[in-house]
């Protein structure tokens, strides 16, 4: 596979927008990604590849945690392991930063989004009822805990 992770910035906002849209039935607007552009303890990532972004991935670092907020693949280039790529660079980034665990929501009937998950280690801790006003569904909240050889 390749592919190249950088940060994102403002003026790739146009094409993280129309990721977002084919992603979500309440995708991020503008707006929320300026703000979490500007914001310290968000990271905001881009995966190029052929010099089109495919993918986007956001967490914010908060002490020892790192909060997985969005990750996206353009419906085109699913199923590449592009997700799976992101995941690592975040996990390399939690690494370096001594981050202890990750944690995220998911939609209860996000099969593909909780297997891929699930695949990289992480586990259902809870549930959140109707945390998705729009179709009052539930979130599965999962966690994964960092286990560095080194600390
Ligand atoms: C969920 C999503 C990010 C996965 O991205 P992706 O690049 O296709 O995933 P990858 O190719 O890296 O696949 C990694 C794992 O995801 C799962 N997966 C990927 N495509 C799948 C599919 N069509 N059916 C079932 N599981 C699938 C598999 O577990 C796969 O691992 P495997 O190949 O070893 O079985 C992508 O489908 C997407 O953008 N969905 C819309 C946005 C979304 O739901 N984001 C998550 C919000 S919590």
């Amino acid at each position: 596979m390749t592919g190249q992770i950088r940060a994102m910035e403002v003026y790739d906002i146009p094409r993280v927008l129309e990721i977002e849209k084919e992603s979500f039935t309440n995708p991020w607007s503008e707006q929320s990604f300026l703000m979490e552009l500007e914001n310290p303890i968000s990271q905001m990532l881009v995966l190029e590849t052929d010099g089109q972004i495919a993918g986007i991935i956001c967490y914010w670092m908060v002490l020892d945690e790192i909060h997985l907020l969005n990750i996206a693949i353009a419906g085109e280039e699913r199923g590449k392991g592009y997700a799976r790529f992101l995941l690592h660079a975040m996990q390399a980034h939690a690494e370096e930063n001594g981050s202890t665990s990750v944690v995220l929501e998911v939609r209860e009937n996000n099969e593909r989004a909780i297997r891929l998950y699930e695949r990289f280690g992480f586990s259902q801790v809870g549930r959140i009822a109707n945390y998705y006003p729009e179709d009052k569904q539930d979130a599965l909240v999962m966690r994964k805990e960092m286990k560095w050889t080194n600390r």
